[in-house]
């Protein structure tokens, strides 16, 4: 068996039994395939899965949802979460959502694009003139369309999750200017509009699951990829990219996510008490989200790697015809919404 091999099987041997143990001790029986999932006590589990690690602030968000569902429930209803890509990557959960293995995930809305086609417009870089006025689009009707959007695919929106601005990090090569992303290979999420940006930027996009990427990155299979600074210090790619260069390019958000299957089985109480505790974990996590920005930023220049704020007016020029490209379609539309968005 080879090195891979069998560092592969005994990680997958460890996930199982962490996930056994996590299960044995909040005394659960997860009964075939998540169909039928209740604890012993008869209260109803939900598992959630999401490809973040446990430090990330989405993830703690989660934590206190959890926490916030026993209380208000008394313990009838309970979310089981599985951290780090567990239950495969975040289009695998999305899958899991659509034929009900799974009840929830937290996913970044660039996947979702694949399933929700509206979603496109979170992937277009410089689309929103600032935090703010993307909160206002967020919060706004044109936020809550969206999060309903999902309805037909067998999708519920919770809620959004802040997850700030992405930005370009690389190994070695320091991106001042559009014109350094050329030659480099950039990892780019499951989203054609990521893909689409990376090249409008003149970088040669990858796509690789968040969870591939650490390796992705250190096996130089890549050369950099891009997210937002909590992100990029949760995961641990500051340990292999040095280079950090802020241009702000897109701004695309997390989102909470009920499988249609699951929801339909819950009685209106169940639902009111999960969007309640969704919408107070989100509260949460949007006030906790500058302070662990400017703490990742610190903690990925105390580890040695050159944070820099380039001209973002020299990328977003680069991006105008891929703006233009949309003029007539559905994503054009939306984006007419958002510029008119006060
Ligand atoms: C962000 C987002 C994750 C996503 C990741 C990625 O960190 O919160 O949900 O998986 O970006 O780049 O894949």
């Amino acid at each position: 068996m080879s090195e891979l091999r069998e560092a592969r099987t005994l990680s997958l041997f460890v996930a199982g039994v962490l996930v056994g143990c996590l299960v044995a001790t909040c005394g659960y029986a997860l009964v075939e395939r998540g169909r039928n999932t209740s604890a012993r006590d008869g209260a109803v589990v939900l598992k959630l899965g999401h490809s973040l690690d446990t430090a990330h602030p989405v993830h703690l968000a989660m934590e206190r949802m959890a926490e916030s569902l026993a209380q208000k429930s008394g313990g009838a209803l309970r979310l089981l979460i599985a951290p780090n890509g567990q239950l495969g990557s975040e289009t695998d959960c999305i899958e899991l959502l659509q034929n009900g293995a799974l009840a929830l995930t937290k996913t970044s809305s660039a996947p979702l694009e694949a399933f929700v086609p509206e979603m496109a417009l979170f992937g277009v870089p410089y689309v929103f003139r600032s935090e703010e006025h993307f909160w206002r689009v967020a919060e706004g009707p044109l936020g809550d369309e969206l999060l309903a959007a999902g309805e037909t695919a067998g999708l519920v929106g919770l809620c959004w999750y802040d997850a700030g601005a992405r930005s370009f990090y690389t190994k070695k090569t320091p991106v001042q200017s559009p014109g350094d992303l050329a030659g480099l290979k950039i990892r780019v999420q499951n989203s054609q509009t990521a893909l689409r940006m990376v090249e409008a930027l003149g970088g040669s996009p990858t796509p690789l699951t968040f969870g591939e990427l650490y390796t992705g990155l250190q096996q130089g299979l890549v050369d950099g990829a891009e997210n937002n600074p909590p992100s990029f210090h949760s995961s641990r790619h500051f340990e292999v990219c040095k280079e950090y260069s802020l241009d702000e390019h897109t701004r695309v958000p997390d989102v909470l996510l009920v499988s249609r299957i699951w929801w339909d089985r819950l009685d209106e109480q169940q639902r009111e008490w999960l969007r309640e505790a969704a919408l107070e974990s989100a509260e949460w996590q949007r006030t906790e989200w500058r302070r662990r920005t400017e703490e990742a930023l610190a903690a990925v220049e105390e580890a040695g790697v050159t944070v820099r704020r380039p001209d973002t007016a020299a990328f977003a020029e680069k991006v105008a015809p891929m703006h233009a490209s949309y003029e007539g379609t559905p994503i054009g539309d939306l984006m007419r919404r958002v510029r008119e968005t006060e």
